[in-house]
């Protein structure tokens, strides 16, 4: 019988990158940019589960909470594009807002894809309707604040889903956003069919109605 092999094994995480086709799009040069630049984004392995999600759900309205520079919201949005679907997705950093918008237009999505500047926690309350899918990938204080907000605006079957989701491990310590992202878990795994897959710095992913 083969050993057991850990997830996050270099070789492993080498191997899985390996395979992946190359990321569609101006996406590659967005990777290489924020690699040099130490911007932080999901990267090719999350960014291209979003796309799949998205395609598996033929998700229409599709809601993001920190943008930076796009990379996640033009993964989001090709996807979305195929169903005529929208992406709205909120940056607080007006910079960043800014750069995510050039990168937009450059992916051909600025009819797919909204950029709002702004606090999340002020925006979300404004927007009108209910979301297929909402992406929380921000401030880490505060993702039980975005599960209250989030939750009700989902549709049925629609899918919420958190990057760092294991906060680099401090979900197992005593540390201030440890805790709140742990309090978030808990909340998903309590409300949601849901689960975190410890991919990279942990995935939560549930999905509304139907228990
Ligand atoms: C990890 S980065 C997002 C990366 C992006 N999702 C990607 O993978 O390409 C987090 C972003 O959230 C923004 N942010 C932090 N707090 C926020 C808030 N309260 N409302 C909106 N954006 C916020 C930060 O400025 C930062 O650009």
């Amino acid at each position: 019988m083969p050993g057991i092999w850990h997830m996050h094994d270099e070789k492993i995480i080498e191997y899985v990158h390996s395979i992946l086709p190359k990321s569609p799009s101006i996406l590659p040069r967005i990777e290489d940019d924020a690699r040099q630049r130490g911007i932080p984004i999901v990267g090719p392995l999350i960014g291209r589960m979003l796309f799949i999600l998205v395609r598996a759900i033929r998700g229409r309205r599709i809601l993001e909470i920190g943008t930076a520079v796009g990379y996640s919201t033009i993964w989001l949005g090709l996807a979305a594009k195929r169903f005529n679907g929208r992406v709205t997705s909120i940056e607080i950093d007006p910079v960043r807002a800014d750069e995510a918008r050039a990168n937009i237009h450059s992916a051909n999505l600025d009819d797919t894809v909204e950029v709002i500047t702004g606090d999340a926690l002020d925006v979300i309350p404004r927007l009108k309707g209910r979301f297929n899918l909402i992406f929380i990938d921000d401030g880490k204080d505060n993702y039980p604040r975005y599960f209250e907000l989030c939750y009700p605006r989902l549709s049925k079957n629609g899918l919420l889903i958190a990057d760092n989701a294991l906060w680099h491990g401090e979900v197992l310590r005593d540390s201030r956003e440890g805790i709140a992202v742990a309090r978030f878990n808990s909340m998903l795994i309590s409300s949601m069919d849901a689960l975190v897959l410890p991919v990279r710095d942990g995935v939560a992913i549930g999905i509304k109605g139907g228990r």
